[in-house]
């Protein structure tokens, strides 16, 4: 199965999550790339019209894990604007895991994973699994933990 890990990292956390995740798929044969969604400038969280350095084509993968960071108590602003110009992930299974600072999932990472869902099923993508990892408390199990419940979806 060709996996496209498509992240959001503004200081690498997320970038690192995704790491990992790429060894365990490709140890389970499959071709696993990861790609950045990477702004122009600092983005101004109000922004509605955001642009990109680096915007990944969905189309080629089967499967699409997206990942991003928390701001402000929501996804980031630069996954979300860049979800929202995405044309169809029609047929595709999609995975989406947040990282964040804050020790409780309401804390933005509810709400984070809730705005993911919403925008990959309205454009006709199917969520499979979802995560949050809590940057500042037992992180390393979390991440394993996640990784586990990601290899069994692919
Ligand atoms: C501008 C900004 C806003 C943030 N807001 C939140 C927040 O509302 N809740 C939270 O739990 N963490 C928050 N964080 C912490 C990040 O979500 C956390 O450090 C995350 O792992 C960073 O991921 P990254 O290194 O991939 O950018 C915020 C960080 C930044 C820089």
């Amino acid at each position: 199965m060709k996996i496209g890990i498509i992240v959001y990292s503004k200081t690498e956390n997320t970038y690192s999550v995704a790491q990992k995740l790429q060894e365990k798929l490709m140890a389970q044969e499959n071709e696993v790339e990861i790609q950045r969604v990477t702004p122009i400038g600092e983005v101004n969280p109000k922004a509605k019209n955001i642009q990109y350095e680096n915007k990944p084509d969905v189309i080629k993968y089967d499967s699409i894990i997206f990942g991003s960071p928390v701001h402000a108590f929501s996804l980031a602003p630069p996954m979300r604007a860049y979800l929202e110009q995405i044309e169809s992930l029609h047929g595709k299974d999609v995975a989406c895991f947040v990282t964040k600072g804050l020790r409780f999932n309401w804390t933005g990472g509810n709400q984070a994973i809730g705005k993911m869902k919403k925008i990959i099923e309205s454009k006709g993508g199917k969520v499979v699994g979802t995560d949050i990892v809590v940057w500042n408390k037992n992180r390393d199990q979390k991440i394993d933990e996640m990784i586990r419940k990601f290899a069994i979806l692919f």
